[in-house]
Formats: structure tokens, sequence, C-alpha cells
């Protein structure tokens, strides 16, 4: 389809030049005007009025003619050299004026054949390159990270909101011909799994409490744990004193502490496992916090020395911000504390030097909620500081809250959904859907289906979203049949399934694109045609933008 639009934009450019040739009004016709740059190509609202169209508004003042006749003086001249010496004009399309455009109304069968034919050579890999060459991710390698869970808590709708966006965004890049490389941070070490810890140890350890002794999953009772610590806390705030003391004893490899670490942390990621295993979420390589700080850590005592950072009155180890902040925010960040120990951004550090160092990358995508702008902003500015030149290749996908129109599914401890919860609330409305259409038979096994159903629905709607902007998900908009949503694609798919399969028992022979482009008639076949031909720029521009949702 590109190559086409360009044949059709260099005919159009090429008119207007012959018509300043032929007119000789270069006297007053502006020298450095270019042509090209200004000749732009949309779509027709309306498809009865051409596929697509050129306005000549941009030509008006240098040509000292009005649009519409400008429109009219092109297609003659583009009529007049189709009829000498040029078939393939002829075989693309009609050029018409319309007002003051100049649309094209394309050969429907010539232009068919070419998008058909191209999809049936290229098979699976038809919209991983562009035709017209430069597809801009094409055999770049890619890094993309997200979902990244702190191992305090289970995920929640955040996370949700995140894995679908960083599994899609992957898939799309590897459309685009990109090598893809998914990664995952595992946030396990920090004054908030300490909290978890101290929580354990005060309410849970006499009992030996564990998540099978209590039937609930790994990551729900660490989870239990944390918001039993924060209420606590409330009352005894001299708590947050021993959490800190706790950190700098896991930082000193306490032996005890480390092994209620480790048993916690276990519990927690066999949990957020599961729900990655029910979402359909996977990673080439996860990363961990209890690794990465260690290194992150030897990179700042190097930087200590280079002058990077500096020794603040208070002991803590900082960098000033003042080449990036102005305003109210802090001009200068901690990436040590007083006592020694980390803090997020000086895993962050560590973690992007292995990362390259492991597989390197042409761009790091972090796919990381909008509330972590600030953070990553200071991380980049660090990095490019300590003079790793693929500093300029990070990028932060911010993306924006989600959340439930109040009063729906309120998660147990009534601040943050729950993805558990969540899930097996839309399988269960799923599943009803099912039964009330009497479908139970049809489906085969129905709770399946229902788990199916209620991953494409949420999925889907969160990807129709722009990353950028906030969302509520609505439950029940999101599971209905009709509209745009992930259950009436999966009813399309099954519909399309069971017309190929029908197709197949009666011996049907599938004709070439050839013939196939001179059966179509209907109007909704032509408009398909078309959006199957624009498939590959669709690829690119999400691709190239890290936005599944244009
Ligand atoms: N675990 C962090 C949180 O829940 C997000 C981590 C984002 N990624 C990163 N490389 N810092 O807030």
């Amino acid at each position: 389809m590109n190559s086409v639009k360009n044949t059709c934009k260099k005919i159009v450019a090429d008119a207007l030049k012959e018509y300043i040739a032929n007119k000789n009004i270069s006297g007053t016709f502006q020298q450095d005007f270019n042509i090209d740059e200004n000749l732009v190509l949309q779509t027709p609202p309306d498809s009865t009025m051409g596929d697509i169209g050129f306005p000549m508004f941009a030509f008006s003042k240098n040509f000292r003619m009005a649009p519409v006749q400008i429109a009219n003086e092109i297609v003659l001249i583009i009529k007049k050299n189709s009829e000498k010496d040029n078939e393939e004009i002829l075989s693309l399309g009609e050029f018409l004026a319309a007002g003051p455009y100049v649309n094209v109304k394309f050969n429907k069968e010539n232009i068919s054949r070419l998008i058909l034919s191209k999809i049936c050579e290229q098979g699976e890999k038809y919209g991983s390159s562009l035709d017209g060459g430069n597809a801009l991710l094409f055999g770049k390698r890619i890094m993309i990270e997200y979902s990244s869970p702190n191992t305090n808590k289970p995920l929640h709708l955040g996370h949700m909101r995140n894995d679908a966006l960083g599994e899609s965004v992957s898939r799309i890049a590897k459309k685009a011909g990109a090598e893809v490389y998914k990664v995952n941070i595992i946030n396990n070490r920090g004054i908030h799994i300490c909290k978890s810890m101290l929580a354990y140890k005060k309410f849970h350890e006499e009992q030996n409490d564990s998540p099978e002794s209590l039937g609930i999953k790994g990551d729900h009772f660490v989870g239990k744990c944390y918001v039993e610590f924060d209420s606590y806390a409330k009352e005894n705030p001299e708590v947050l004193k021993e959490a800190e003391e706790m950190l700098v004893k896991w930082e000193a490899g306490d032996e005890e502490i480390r092994s209620l670490w480790k048993k916690m942390n276990d519990w927690t990621l066999a949990g957020i496992n599961q729900t990655y295993k029910r979402t359909g979420i996977s990673f080439d390589k996860l990363y961990f916090e209890s690794d990465t700080y260690l290194l992150g850590k030897e990179e700042i005592e190097k930087g200590l020395e280079q002058g990077v950072f500096f020794k603040a009155d208070d002991g803590s180890v900082r960098i000033s911000l003042d080449e990036i902040v102005s305003g109210e925010k802090e001009s200068e960040k901690v990436v040590l504390r007083k006592d020694g120990t980390s803090v997020y951004i000086t895993q962050d550090i560590g973690t992007a030097i292995s990362r390259h160092k492991d597989w390197p990358f042409d761009k790091l995508v972090y796919v990381v909620a909008s509330e972590q702008i600030h953070h990553f902003k200071v991380l980049f500015y660090i990095l490019q500081k300590l003079n790793f030149s693929w500093a300029k290749d990070l990028y932060h996908l911010s993306y924006g809250l989600v959340n439930l129109p109040s009063g729906r599914m309120k998660s147990r401890e009534g601040t943050v959904v729950d993805a558990d919860d969540l899930l097996d609330q839309l399988q269960e409305a799923a599943l009803l859907q099912i039964k009330q259409k009497g479908r139970e038979e049809d489906v085969g096994n129905a709770e399946e289906t229902a788990e199916k159903v209620a991953l494409a629905a949420l999925h889907y709607y969160l990807l129709q979203v722009a990353p950028v902007k906030d969302m509520l998900f609505n439950p029940e908009e999101s599971l209905s049949f009709n509209g745009n949503t992930g259950p009436y694609l999966q009813y399309m798919g099954a519909r399309i399934s069971s017309i190929l399969r029908k197709a197949k028992e009666t011996g049907a022979k599938s004709c070439s694109a050839k013939d196939c482009a001179k059966m179509l008639s209907e109007v909704e076949e032509w408009e398909l045609v078309k959006k199957l031909g624009e498939y590959p720029n669709v690829i690119e521009r999400c691709a190239t933008s890290y936005d599944p949702s244009p």
C-alpha cells in the first residue's frame, strides 16, 4: 500500500512541477518553496469521494490561484499524461478534482491484487517490514522491562495494565522486525520487604504460619503481613526504626534475617508466578534487586571518586540535580543512605549496567507507571554522568493510573484492586454470560472458555487506551460481546474459523490472489482490503511509538 501511495504522491508532485514549468511563473514563484514537502496525503472522510486525497491549500499563495482551480489544473495534466504514455497511472486508478483536493479513486481490482498477492507471498511475515523500506525497528535489539513487582505484596490492577502493555509492545516490536528481549526486575530488597518480615516475626512466627497452613496464596499472605505492619506502625511508630535496623542486618548478610527473607520471597514469587501463568505473561530473564544492588553500590563508589557523587554532611552519598531540575523538586538525590544501605535507585544503576552487559541493546524500554517519571529522569541522568554511552538509549514508557468505576470489585484491603480477585470475578461474570445464553454445551469446557473470555476482555480493554492516559476499567463493558471488545474479536475469530472449516469440508479450493481480486465487488470487501493494506503501517506506527492503542 505504501508504494502505491508513494507513486500517487509522486504523480501529483510531478504534475505540480510541470504546471509551474509550463506557466513559466518562476518569476513570481517562490524559489525555495518545496513542492514535495508541502504535498500531504490524507484520507477523505467519505471513501466514495476517493481513497486518498491531496489538499492544494498549501500551494495557493505561491501559485496565486485558488486551491479549487489548482486541483482542476493538476488533474488535467495527470489525465493528459496518462493518455500519452503512462499506463501505470491508469492502473492505479482515477485522479479527480474534488473541490480543493486532488483525490485518487483506486482501481479496486488492481490494488486488491497487489495487496492480496503480497499477503499470500509473505504469509506470517506480512507486516514485518514496510514495502517502502526504512522500518525503524527492523533488525534492532530492543529490551523491554515490564511488570517489575515488589515482593511484599501481590499484583494489583496497575500491574495488569503494565503486563498487558509490556507483553503487547514486545509482540508488536517483534512483528516490526526487532529482536526483542523481555525482562523483569524483582524488587525483593529494601525497607518495604523488611516491614512484611517484621510483621511476620511479630504476628505469625510463633504459630509457624505459612501460606499452606492458612490455605492462601503466598503473595497474598506476605501482602497481609505488610498491611498488618502498616496498621501496627500507626499505633507504634517506633517499629519503623526496627525495620531500618533489619535492613542494615540484611545487607550485612545476617543469617537469620536472610533465611526469613528467602522464605517469604519464595512465597511471594510462587504466588506472582501463578498469576503470570494465568495471564500468559512470560520473560526471557528475571533480574533480582538482591543481586544488582551490589553492582549499583560499586558504581557509586567509583562515581564518588570521580566526583559524580558527593558525601553529604549527614554521611549519605548524593548527586546534585541542578542540571535537570527546577522549581520545588529536590535538587539533590540520595543514592546511598547515611547507614550505607542502598535505596531504590541504587539497584536500578546496577540493573541497567548488568542488562547492557548481558544483552547489548539498541533500546531499553521501561514500562513503569507515570508516578516514576522523575525517578527515571534521574536514573538516566546518573547513567549519563557515569559515562555509559548507551544511557541515551533508555526510554521510560510511562502509563497512567487505572481505576475501577466506584463501588465495583473492591479488594480485600479496600485500597488497591487485587489482580487475582479481579480475574476471578471477570471469569465468573463471563461464565454467567455463557450460561445465560445457553451456550455451555457449544463451548466445550465452559470454565476454560470463560477464563479465556475474561483475559481477552481485560487485556483488550486495557490496551485500547493510550498509555499516557489515566483510565477506568469497566468490567461489564469489557465483557460485552458487542462492540470494540476482546470477546467480540474472539467471537469473530471463532466465526471465521468455522467458515474456513466448512469451506474445507465442502472441498472448496482457495483461489489465487489474482482471481480473488476479480471477485471482490462489495464496498465492505474493498474497505477490508484497504485495512489489510494498511496493516504494515499500523504495525510500524505502534512499534515506533510503543503504543498499541492507535
Ligand atoms: N517495583 C517497582 C514498584 O513497584 C517498579 C520497578 C520499575 N522498574 C525499575 N527498573 N525501577 O514501584
